[in-house]
């Protein structure tokens, strides 16, 4: 019985990765989940787990040095997999010091920590790991060709993947000192069911269900390349069993596509999804896309190549655009309130201050 202490599992990929593991090995592991709850993680994601008497949840920060030695203490904990983190590249830039603390300090407090319950003896116990699950924004920005490799130079632009960067070299310095038994993954854009709506695919599917105008930064030419959270999920979990120590894993399943792209497949398909009878329906149009101010230093490409996973470890995406975008949209639409309920409270306020003035409601 393997036990995972997963950090920021009540977000978007944490609790996607938390439905993987459960539903995969069932009774075989036993999940500890540790988040901070701040406006990004929602228990909710995990009402269907949280009476599973193989998950527990505990609510902390990953600064917090003396909680996470005594969960270390206290439980045989075999796995770190390191989601936590704040994740949006917009809130960076208008705040950045938070990246810094959670991203940087959280992941120095934790390896630390790991490391400090791991070791005895003058080596490594058997059967660790601590995988930290990092971005394809830490190689900064194509141009129109070529493709991340895991030997691309480091060449963070915002400060959201500055803070990713500098934790990633923490994590390899830990392995260089100590020889910790580390991962780093290095993923591209996820999408998927309990994504927050101020990233790109689920904000227009809110605004769009509002009738609300779609903002899209600059042309909307910037390309992203897309993958299934679930597809995500697994690799992590294939770094994880069979990862070799040391190493960084790109993840991505070369479907790159321009912003205005998505945002036109968003319109069309939630237009054949919603019934006629649907008021929703009848605002629905590519009148609501509206292009505002360009994202400051926004990276123009990201594109993986994701042959050192594919040919080691056999990992390969399972899940196509087209059906998990039709998957996603379904998932919104038959989780309203689930919509509903991340968008009261903060977010109004985050809205205007992001939008504001961009954008005509
Ligand atoms: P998210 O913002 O949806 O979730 C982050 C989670 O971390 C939330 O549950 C939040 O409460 C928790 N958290 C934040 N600060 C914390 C703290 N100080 N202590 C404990 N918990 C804290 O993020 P996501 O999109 O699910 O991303 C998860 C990870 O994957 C991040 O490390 C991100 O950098 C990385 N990543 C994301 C993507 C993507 O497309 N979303 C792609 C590649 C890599
Ligand atoms: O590449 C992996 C990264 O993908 C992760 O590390 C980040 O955590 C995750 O947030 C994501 O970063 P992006 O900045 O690429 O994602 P976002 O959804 O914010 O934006 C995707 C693209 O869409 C980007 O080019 C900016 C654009 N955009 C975004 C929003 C929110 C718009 O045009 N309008 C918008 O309103």
């Amino acid at each position: 019985m393997k036990t995972y202490f997963v950090t920021g599992g009540a977000g978007f990929i944490g609790s996607n990765y938390i439905h993987y593991m459960l539903k995969k090995y069932g009774k075989e592991i036993t999940v500890i989940n540790y988040d901070a709850l701040t406006y990004a993680g929602n228990l909710g994601n995990l009402s269907a787990v949280s009476d599973s008497d193989n998950y527990t949840f505990i609510k902390g920060d990953v600064c917090d040095k003396n909680l996470l030695q005594m969960v270390f203490a206290e439980n045989c904990i075999d796995y770190v997999i390191h989601f936590a983190a704040e994740s949006h590249v917009d809130r960076s830039i208008k705040d950045p010091e938070i990246f810094v603390k959670t991203n940087v300090l959280g992941t120095a407090v934790l390896l630390n920590t790991a490391k400090d319950s791991w070791y005895s003896g003058g080596s490594f116990k058997e059967g660790k790991k601590y995988v930290q699950v990092s971005t394809d924004e830490v190689y900064g920005s194509l141009g129109e060709t070529g493709f991340f490799a895991e030997n691309t130079p480091l060449d963070a632009r915002s400060p959201y993947s500055a803070s990713k960067a500098s934790a990633d070299m923490l994590v390899k310095a830990y392995f260089d000192t100590f020889k910790m038994p580390v991962n780093i993954t290095r993923c591209s854009n996820n999408y998927g069911p309990y994504q927050f709506p101020e990233k790109l695919i689920p904000l227009m599917i809110n605004n769009a269900l509002h009738g609300k105008n779609l903002p899209v930064y600059g042309l909307g030419l910037n390309v992203r390349d897309w993958l299934y959270v679930d597809d995500h999920a697994r690799a992590v979990d294939i770094v994880t069993q069979k990862g070799k120590s040391g190493e960084v894993y790109n993840i991505g399943g070369h479907n790159e596509k321009k912003n205005i792209d998505i945002v036109n497949i968003l319109i069309e398909k939630l237009s054949e999804l919603l019934p006629d009878s649907d008021k929703r329906k009848k605002t629905l149009s590519k009148d609501l896309i509206t292009y505002v101010e360009d994202r400051k230093g926004h990276d123009l490409r990201y594109a993986i190549d994701p042959q050192k996973i594919m040919n080691e470890l056999g990992w390969k995406p399972e899940t196509m655009f087209s059906e998990g975008i039709v998957k996603t949209i379904k998932w919104y639409l038959d989780n309203s309130e689930w919509l509903k309920n991340v968008t009261s409270g903060g977010y109004t306020k985050y809205y205007k201050q992001m939008y504001g003035g961009g954008v005509q409601e």
